[in-house]
């Protein structure tokens, strides 16, 4: 008998887009400039020169990209506030037309049966407060709880669901250490910093919103589970770093009020200690998990990889994304049942998950025929399930992207959307991905069962 993938009965069915990477107009009636409106107009920081300016454009089109997903089915709709447009300083006055965007953006999604899930900050840091050391000032969570206390007053009850941050390892690692994301920095002294008041961010965020708001809010972590080249000691040992690197640092001191013990052997005499009072804010009790999914990595050690000694090993015959990313379906199933194992039996939702490949243009007749992304989609939906079968809570799958859109500094060149955008026209076109997408949500799963049908 063939598999079956029946989802549980409201499973939540949706896509998942950022501000940066759609709205455009993103210095438009009155709101300020972001660490990515800067980053991105300085030369060299971003492939071909892209830039958020216009990007999809949906500050302005954003009716037309509800009407889209309603014709797809879709039942929810992750999408994040730049922070610099409802509050140009970052603080203090209030851009009453920024605030207003998000407020008739959420009731046009309600209007239309789709389900806001909002996500506080996802990277785009208000400029002014990058002038006043931005992640590294401690005074960033009052900041952010202020900003973040603003947007409930305004929209809890509409927005039913929020997450406070989007993948804190990204913004720390691309943009502290590395310097290829907003803003720049490379420096491993900093790194740890700006992860701790990320985190104390988070906290504040929490703590504001059980005085303020009456539903749910959680935090966004990307997981890249890890796995040994060999079972040799120092392969092992580079493995359990890696882990700890990029998917303890996070969730640990939120549901443990510690780092994981890693941490000071991967940065050294740069891992400060922290005071015991800063992991009674962070560790404030949750309601949920977003889960961002789209690798794995397999770990060898390697003495000069930096900052944890540990060299990713490409897999022989696998598929590698345009991002370079091995697909590895099972690897999600791990993921979400390591969470559960952890971190205890708290509801998750797969906040993204997607890939980027090539996709022919237009054909004549209007199709796009992008058969990767609908076998990647289709691996990794039934790998949730697979999940859901060993017990793990899981509410909702989020695909990134709705849209093609801004990939950070690799600008246009990498498409992740389901649905096609020409950016000379701003022409939205559904790819064979969003058809075979609407019909798994139409189905609540059922139509992954079916490989040889057309999508
Ligand atoms: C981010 C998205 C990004 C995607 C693909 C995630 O790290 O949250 O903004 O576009 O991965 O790289």
């Amino acid at each position: 008998m063939s598999a079956t993938y029946i989802f549980p009965k409201d499973f939540l069915w949706g896509s998942a887009t950022a501000a940066y990477q759609v709205e455009g107009s993103s210095m438009a009636d009155g709101a300020g400039m972001s660490i990515w409106d800067r980053f991105s107009h300085t030369p060299g920081m971003m492939r071909d020169g892209d830039t958020g300016d216009v990007a999809c454009d949906q500050y302005r089109r954003y009716r037309d990209d509800v009407k889209l997903m309603v014709d797809l089915g879709l039942k929810a709709y992750r999408f994040s506030a730049s922070w610099s447009r409802v509050l140009p300083q970052g603080r203090g006055a209030v851009n009453p037309a920024g605030l207003d965007y998000y407020d008739r953006l959420v009731d046009c999604l309600l209007e239309n049966g789709v389900e806001p899930l909002l996500t506080l900050y996802h990277w785009d840091m208000p400029a002014a407060l990058e002038d006043r050391g931005g992640w590294l000032n401690p005074d960033v969570s009052d900041w952010f709880a202020d900003y973040a206390n603003l947007m409930y007053r305004k929209l809890d009850g509409r927005v039913k669901t929020w997450a406070t941050l989007n993948e804190p390892w990204v913004i720390t690692d691309g943009g502290y250490l590395h310097g290829v994301l907003a803003p720049g920095h490379r420096s491993p002294y900093e790194a740890p910093i700006a992860s701790h008041h990320l985190l104390r961010s988070h906290g504040a965020a929490v703590k504001a919103y059980r005085a303020e708001g009456r539903h749910r809010i959680g935090l966004v972590v990307n997981i890249e589970p890890k796995y040994p080249a060999s079972q040799s000691p120092q392969d092992l040992a580079a493995t359990a770093c890696a882990d700890a690197y990029m998917n303890r640092q996070y969730l640990d001191p939120v549901f443990f009020g510690r780092y994981p013990d890693e941490m000071k052997d991967i940065f050294g005499e740069a891992w400060p200690t922290w005071p015991d009072e800063d992991f009674a804010l962070i560790a404030q009790p949750i309601d949920w998990i977003g889960v961002n999914y789209y690798t794995r990595s397999v770990a060898r050690h390697d003495e000069t990889a930096w900052p944890v000694k540990a060299a990713p090993v490409r897999q022989i015959g696998a598929t590698y994304t345009e991002t370079e990313w091995e697909v590895f379906p099972q690897g999600l199933t791990d993921t979400l049942t390591w969470l559960k194992d952890r971190y205890g039996d708290i509801p998750l939702t797969i906040t993204e998950n997607g890939a980027a490949f090539f996709d022919p243009p237009v054909a004549e007749d209007g199709r796009i025929q992008d058969p990767l992304r609908v076998g990647y989609l289709r691996k990794h939906i039934r790998a949730v399930h697979d999940a859901i079968r060993l017990g793990v809570n899981i509410e909702g799958y989020m695909v990134w992207s709705f849209l093609d859109n801004l990939e950070w500094s690799n600008g246009f060149s990498k498409r992740f959307g389901v649905v096609h955008v020409n950016y000379q026209t701003q022409e939205r076109t559904p790819k064979d991905s969003a058809r075979f997408y609407a019909r798994v949500a139409a189905s609540n799963g059922g139509a992954l069962a079916d490989t040889a049908a057309p999508v």
